[in-house]
């Protein structure tokens, strides 16, 4: 998906009618009237049926299920209409359960769900605390995280989702409290992302909502504020790629700079959002690599083997663990061919789910394996696996600390096991290297990362 550099982003917020969908629909339809060519909206929390429930009965009678809701129709239709994607909050049904939810809708329809995870007070009453995790989406505007309301008090989210690399988060909210507008800024400047939070205003009952949507830059700059009352929609250009950029200054970057040897984020999610969000990566690290020719990704990635030539654990080594690389990974063949009559090097051959190693015994040795196109070597089978001393690893993303993102066949997961004795060495281009990788607990993090400098 190409990303536009020029976004309008809106935040609308208004005051719902308790308990009835159709009038919310209504309000909605005509706020819509006074926004041009907006590429995304943000709808408050519980946009469809109001906030300040009685009883979970009466909660109940405005919720509706995914797959069968008018407000999510309604939104489908006018995003077709108005060529507009909104994030926007909805009470939701699963059964006999409701959720504090949110959708994003694109003019092809339903595009994700996220249930809110911190429930606020008398929500607890009504509804299940969500069950989503925190996914990410990918839309022409980059990618998008939603949180809700009084999610906002965990900073363990906004950090999640920037590290998974939202660039703007959009935040359907309901605030009663004072404070959050004002946190907004914090978070967006700490984690470089964009945040748009939208907050309806009026009085419920006994609840009287703050309103002042804000929408805020990677620098903690508001973009936007809305009236602490009036019903309003407010748009402003944004480029989200600049959440892409978390240098502060020319030697600090706030993500990078991070001291992960001493502390870290955990996050648990399940394989089906592990598999989805590995894609998602996959896919930006090859949008990130086209940019560069073969010869410039060569003169990059020479600087990685320089690096790695020099480490004492190459110099050390006696048995190589390398791959024979593609034109588009860091490349292997002068480094192999300058040190082959020195050192042995064992190179992989796709058999099956495996790989099977063999002893590289020259260039005229090599012929094209079935798997990927890549040179495969033809000579004797190698099982001695604990002489191995270092396994040169390739991948599609790394992190500092040794989580690799590989092409998806799994290989090398199934392989690094075996090789106790090998310091384990992932070369990388500057570009590979990422904040977060999604891994199993069985994965086996790399020993080291060698990344190419970026002053190419
Ligand atoms: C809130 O989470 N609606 C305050």
């Amino acid at each position: 998906m190409e990303v536009k550099s020029t976004v309008k982003i809106g935040i609308l917020q208004f005051d719902p009618v308790p308990g009835d969908i159709k009038a919310n629909i209504k309000k909605i339809d005509r706020l819509f009237e006074t926004v041009q060519d907006a590429d995304i909206l943000v709808l408050p929390e519980l946009a469809s049926s109001g906030y300040n429930f009685k009883s979970k009965e009466e909660a109940f009678n405005s919720s509706e299920s995914i797959s069968d809701s008018l407000f999510i129709d309604f939104l489908i239709q006018k995003a077709k209409e108005l060529n507009t994607w909104f994030v926007s909050g909805i009470n939701e049904r699963e059964n006999n359960k409701l959720y504090n939810s949110a959708v994003l809708i694109s003019p092809d329809g339903l595009e994700g769900i996220y249930r809110k995870m911190h429930l606020f007070n008398r929500e607890k009453l009504f509804f299940e605390p969500g069950n989503t995790g925190l996914p990410i989406f990918e839309t022409p505007f980059g990618l998008v995280g939603i949180l809700i309301c009084f999610d906002w008090m965990f900073p363990e989210l906004w950090r999640v989702l920037a590290l998974k690399g939202a660039q703007i988060i959009c935040h359907p909210s309901n605030l009663v409290l004072p404070f959050c507008q004002s946190a907004i800024p914090g978070y967006a400047l700490t984690n470089r992302i964009f945040i748009a939070t939208a907050n309806r205003v009026g009085t419920e009952r006994d609840l009287t909502f703050t309103g002042q949507s804000v929408l805020v830059n990677p620098n903690g700059e508001y973009l936007l504020r809305g009236d602490h009352r009036n019903e309003e929609v407010l748009t402003a250009d944004i480029n989200p790629e600049l959440a892409e950029n978390k240098q502060m200054t020319l030697l600090n970057d706030a993500f990078d700079d991070r001291r992960t040897d001493f502390y870290s984020i955990e996050v648990n999610e399940d394989h089906e959002t592990m598999k989805r969000e590995k894609k998602i990566l996959r896919k930006k690290i090859q949008k990130r690599k086209k940019q560069y020719n073969e010869d410039q990704l060569k003169t990059i990635g020479q600087d990685a083997m320089a690096q790695l030539e020099d480490t004492k654990e190459f110099k050390e080594a006696k048995t190589i663990f390398i791959y024979w690389s593609l034109p588009d990974e860091v490349p292997t063949h002068e480094l192999i061919e300058k040190y082959r009559k020195e050192k042995r090097f064992i190179l992989p051959r796709v058999v099956g789910d495996f790989l099977e190693l063999r002893e590289f015994t020259g260039i005229e040795s090599l012929e094209q394996g079935n798997s990927f196109g890549i040179q495969e070597p033809t000579g004797p089978v190698f099982s001695d696996f604990t002489s191995i001393d270092l396994a040169v690893i390739p991948g599609l993303a790394f992190t500092r600390n040794g989580h690799r993102l590989g092409r998806g066949g799994g290989y090398y997961d199934r392989t690094l096991p075996f090789l106790e004795n090998a310091t384990k060495t992932g070369v990388a281009f500057p570009f590979q290297m990422v904040a977060r990788v999604p891994f199993d607990t069985h994965d086996i993090p790399l020993d080291k990362v060698i990344a190419a400098h970026k002053t190419h």
